[in-house]
C-alpha cells in the first residue's frame, strides 16, 4: 500500500509538469507527442490529444492482446506499469499472433505493434511504418520445435514406424500369438540408421542452422546451402557443418535433404522435376517449411520411379494423402506449448526495450537501433522515426541547439525509405523543442522518453 502511495504522490507531481507541457502549439499535418516525466506518447496534431485517464496519470503502458497471448509472456510486463487488455482505450502498444489487423484502423497512440510468431502477413508493416508504428516478429523463437519436428521426420524417413504401428494394430484379437506374430513381421519394417548419412541443409537460418546442429551430434554428416548466411547465424554454426557454394553440391551429395527458406517467388517449386533430377537416388526429402516450397506433381513422379523413397511434409494436400511413401502432417512446426511461451515471451521483450529505452530489434520494418547507454540522468531520449532523405540530422541538432541542450549521444539507423535517430540530451526537452522537431521535414514521429 505504501508503495502504490509512494507512486501516486510521484506520479502526481510529475502530472503537474506534464500537464503545463501540454499547452504547446500544434501544427496541422505532422505529427509529435505528448510527454510525461518517465513515459511518452505521440498523438496526432489534428486531434485534441489523448485524455489523461488514471492508469494515464500513474503512467501506465497501455497494452492490448488481439489473440491469446501465453500467459508466461505476459508475465513479463511489470503489472504496476504496464495495463493488459484485449480492449482498451488508447493503446501504446498491440500484441498479436494471428488476427487480421490489415483493415484496422489503428488508434493514434499506438507505437508498436509485436507479432508473437515470424510470419506478418496480416499485420499492414509498411503502412505503419509510414505512420511511425515499429512491427516486431519473434524469429527463432519456435526454432527448437520445429527442429525436433524435423529430426522427427529425419527418424520417420528412416524408420517406417508409422507402418510399423500400423502392422501391430492390425494384430488385434490375436491374444497370446500376438508376441510370436509381431517377432516374425518385424522383418518387413526394417530402416536404417541416420548416423554416417548426409543430410543436406538448405537454408541455414533460425531453424536451419539448429537442424544442421542437432544432426551432426547425431553422428549425420551435414552439407549447408545458403548464399545469404547471416553473421549471427555462422557463428552458430557447429564448425563441422560443411557449407557448400552451390545448390547443386549438396543436392548431389544428400542423403537426406530438409528445406528451411522462406517461400518467395525465387524459392516456391524450388523442389522440381530439374532439381530432383540433380539429387542422388533413392534421396528422402523432409518440408517442414512451406507448403510452396515443393511441387507436388514432380515429387510423386519421382517416388513412382524410385528417384525419390520418400516425403515427410507438413502440409497435407489431396495429392499426397494415402501414399505409403509420403507422410503428411497437418502443418504441426510450431505446435507447442513452449513455442508458444517462447514467442510470447520475446515479444513482451521486444515491446519491453522499445516502449522504455526506445531500442529496435527484430522489426519487419524499423532498422535495428540501440544506444548502449542508459538515458542520461535527468535527461531525455528523443526517439525519431524519419524519413530516410537528407538533412534530418542537421534539421535535429539545429532545433535542439537553439533550445540549448547538449546532445551527449545520438545514433541514426536507416532502412529503405526509413529512418530512425535516438538522440540522448542532457536535460529536459520542453514542448516547444518537441514540436520544433515534429514539425521539420521528414519527420515521421517523434517520442522522448525522460530518464
Ligand atoms: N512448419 C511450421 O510450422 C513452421 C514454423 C516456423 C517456420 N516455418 C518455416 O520455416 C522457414 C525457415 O524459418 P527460419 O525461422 O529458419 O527463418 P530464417 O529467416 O531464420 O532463415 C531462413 C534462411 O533461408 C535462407 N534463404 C533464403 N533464400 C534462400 C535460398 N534461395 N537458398 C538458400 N537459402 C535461402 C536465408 O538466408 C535464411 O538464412 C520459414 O520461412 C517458415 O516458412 C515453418
Amino acid at each position: 500500500m505504501a508503495d502504490i502511495l509512494k507512486l501516486y504522490i510521484r506520479t502526481s507531481c510529475e502530472w503537474d509538469a506534464g500537464g503545463k507541457e501540454n499547452g504547446g502549439a500544434r501544427q496541422k499535418g505532422s505529427s509529435f507527442f505528448n510527454s510525461e516525466a518517465g513515459r511518452s506518447h505521440f498523438f496526432s496534431t489534428v486531434s485534441e490529444g489523448p485524455t489523461r485517464s488514471l492508469s494515464r496519470s500513474l503512467k501506465m503502458y497501455k497494452i492490448q492482446t488481439l489473440d491469446r497471448i501465453s500467459a508466461v509472456g505476459l508475465d513479463n510486463f511489470p503489472r504496476d506499469e504496464y495495463e493488459i487488455a484485449s480492449e482498451i482505450m488508447k493503446p501504446d502498444a498491440i500484441l498479436v499472433r494471428s488476427h487480421d489487423m490489415l483493415s484496422m484502423e489503428l488508434d493514434e497512440n499506438v507505437k508498436a505493434v509485436a507479432r508473437a510468431g515470424a510470419g506478418v502477413n496480416n499485420i499492414p508493416c509498411k503502412d505503419l511504418a509510414a505512420k511511425g508504428v515499429v512491427v516486431f516478429n519473434t524469429p527463432g523463437a519456435n526454432a527448437n520445435a520445429v527442429k525436433e519436428l524435423v529430426i522427427l521426420g529425419l527418424l520417420m524417413a528412416s524408420r517406417p514406424v508409422i507402418a510399423a504401428n500400423k502392422f501391430c494394430n492390425g494384430l488385434a484379437g490375436k491374444g497370446a500369438e500376438i508376441a510370436t506374430l509381431a517377432e516374425k513381421g518385424k522383418k518387413d519394417y526394417i530402416g536404417n540408421e541416420l548416423k554416417g548419412k548426409t543430410l543436406g541443409v538448405i537454408g541455414l537460418g533460425a531453424i536451419g542452422a539448429q537442424v544442421a546442429n542437432t544432426a551432426i551430434e547425431l553422428g549425420m554428416n551435414v552439407v549447408g546451402y545458403d548464399p545469404f548466411l547471416s553473421i549471427d547465424a555462422a557463428w552458430s554454426l557447429n564448425h563441422m557443418v560443411k557449407h557448400a557454394e552451390t545448390l547443386d553440391t549438396v543436392l548431389a551429395k544428400a542423403d537426406y535433404l530438409t528445406f528451411h527458406v522462406p517461400e518467395t517467388p525465387d524459392t516456391k517449386g524450388f523442389v522440381n522435376a530439374n532439381t530432383i533430377k540433380n539429387m542422388k537416388d533413392g534421396v528422402r526429402l523432409i518440408n517442414i517449411a512451406r507448403g510452396g516450397l515443393v511441387n507436388n506433381e514432380d515429387v510423386l513422379a519421382a517416388i513412382n520411379s524410385g528417384k525419390v523413397s520418400c516425403m515427410v511434409t507438413d502440409f497435407a494436400a489431396e495429392e499426397l494423402l494415402n501414399n505409403d511413401k509420403v507422410i503428411c502432417m497437418p502443418h504441426l512446426g510450431a505446435s507447442t506449448p513452449e513455442a508458444e511461451d517462447n514467442c510470447a515471451v520475446m515479444a513482451v521483450k521486444e515491446l519491453r526495450d522499445f516502449l522504455e529505452t526506445g531500442a529496435i530489434k527484430n522489426s519487419v520494418n524499423y532498422p535495428k537501433c540501440k544506444m548502449d547507454n542508459a538515458i542520461p540522468k535527468n535527461g531525455t531520449r528523443l526517439c525519431i522515426a524519419h524519413k530516410n532523405v537528407p538533412n534530418m540530422i542537421a534539421q535535429f541538432t539545429s532545433v535542439l541547439g537553439e533550445a540549448k541542450l547538449n546532445i551527449s549521444g545520438m545514433v541514426d539507423q536507416n532502412r529503405g525509405d526509413i529512418a530512425y535517430c535516438m538522440i540522448d540530451v542532457d536535460g529536459k526537452v520542453e514542448e516547444a523543442t518537441l514540436t520544433a522537431l515534429g514539425s521539420a521535414d521528414g519527420v515521421i514521429k517523434v517520442r522522448p522518453i525522460y530518464a
